[in-house]
């Protein structure tokens, strides 16, 4: 049987919620990977050193079996420099909502002002603390991530210095928007490597593969897998796993988020495996974000093997990518 195996995953976008979803979701992922960027994205929102340590210990507490090192995250808003001193060593980035863009992101940034966010962007870039931004306008749902390049340009122009991650990017602007500029990186989540709108609306509509950034064009689809599947060393994987409980997403009204947490890995093996790429999963899956970031995590060794494994339908009260479906890679080991 044919076989594939990834040193130290890492998840560089991830929403792990709290309470009893916290409890039911981190497991999955700390069964397969080293560790994850953990989105602070939670009501109310992370942006305290007490929040940043108490949810910390919320997370470790709900994988009591597997070791995994959450590396967290800040909610952006306008902090000054003592704030961020003081709690450097228990982050890892702070991230950028544009306030109402997606799920509660209502305390984001509401406009773009440079002078406003000044002191912020370069205490950060000092304390050398990458910024991650969710790049959207709220401009025509298809254009969002395109209008926003125009932002991300004035900040990497301001702040050469600071370490900006586009996250989950769904287009071929924000590909070739990487080279563009040095402290330019990105994440790209597996759905957006397999989607494009027409598998969200294109025939009947698709509730769990509805998120944001919205899946795009098949020419979108190329660029972010021809700079995947080649590992660009300034991209990362970011899964933007995004549970909800199934009566939010099949009901009037759909949360945006796609599950898939404990399907990623696989849907990887299958997507590199296709077009003869498995020699570059483990930079995308792990060493690039190393080298990014900094970080070294502790040794986990995953092996995958190439043989149907059929999605379950829940995972408790989340419905994943593909539920029911067999996919061709599946989980053999975890050393
Ligand atoms: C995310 C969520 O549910 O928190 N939703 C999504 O569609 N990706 C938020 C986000 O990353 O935009
Ligand atoms: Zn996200």
């Amino acid at each position: 049987m044919k076989t594939h195996t990834i040193l130290m995953p890492l998840d560089m976008h991830l929403h792990l919620r709290d309470g009893v979803m916290l409890e039911n979701v981190a497991p999955l992922t700390a069964y397969s990977f080293s560790g994850g960027i953990i989105m602070p994205n939670l009501v109310p929102p992370v942006n305290t050193l007490e929040d940043v340590k108490a949810y910390r210990a919320r997370i470790m507490a709900a994988v009591p079996n597997d070791f995994f090192e959450p590396y967290m995250t800040l909610f952006y808003r306008n902090y000054d420099k003592a704030f961020l001193q003081s709690v450097a060593d228990e982050i890892t980035a702070i991230k950028l909502y544009p306030a109402g863009i997606t799920t509660n992101s209502e305390g984001g940034v509401s406009s773009f002002d440079i002078e406003e966010m000044r002191e912020t962007l370069e205490a950060m870039s000092d304390l050398e603390i990458p910024l991650c931004v969710h790049g959207e306008t709220d401009g025509f749902v298809m254009d969002r991530e395109a209008e926003f390049m125009s932002i991300y340009e004035l900040l990497a122009k301001n702040f050469p210095k600071l370490k900006i991650i586009m996250e989950h990017i769904t287009t071929k602007d924000a590909v070739e928007m990487l080279d563009k500029y040095e402290n330019l990186y990105a994440t790209i989540t597996v759905h957006h490597l397999l989607l494009t709108l027409d598998d969200v609306i294109g025939g009947m509509m698709m509730p769990h593969l509805f998120c944001k950034p919205i899946a795009k064009r098949p020419e979108d689809l190329d660029a972010l897998l021809s700079v995947a599947l080649s590992a660009h060393p300034k991209v990362m994987f970011g899964s933007d796993s995004a549970p909800h409980p199934q009566h939010k997403k099949e009901s009037c009204g759909c949360a945006a988020g796609v599950f898939t947490a404990p399907i990623a890995l696989q849907l990887l093996c299958e997507i590199f495996e296709q077009y003869d790429k498995l020699d570059n999963l483990q930079d995308f899956v792990s060493d690039n974000a190393q080298r990014i970031y900094g970080i070294c995590p502790e040794f986990k060794e995953i092996t995958l093997e190439k043989r149907p494994f059929v999605v379950p339908e829940h995972y408790s009260s989340v419905v994943p990518m593909y539920a029911g479906e067999a996919i061709n890679w599946a989980i053999a080991s975890v050393d």
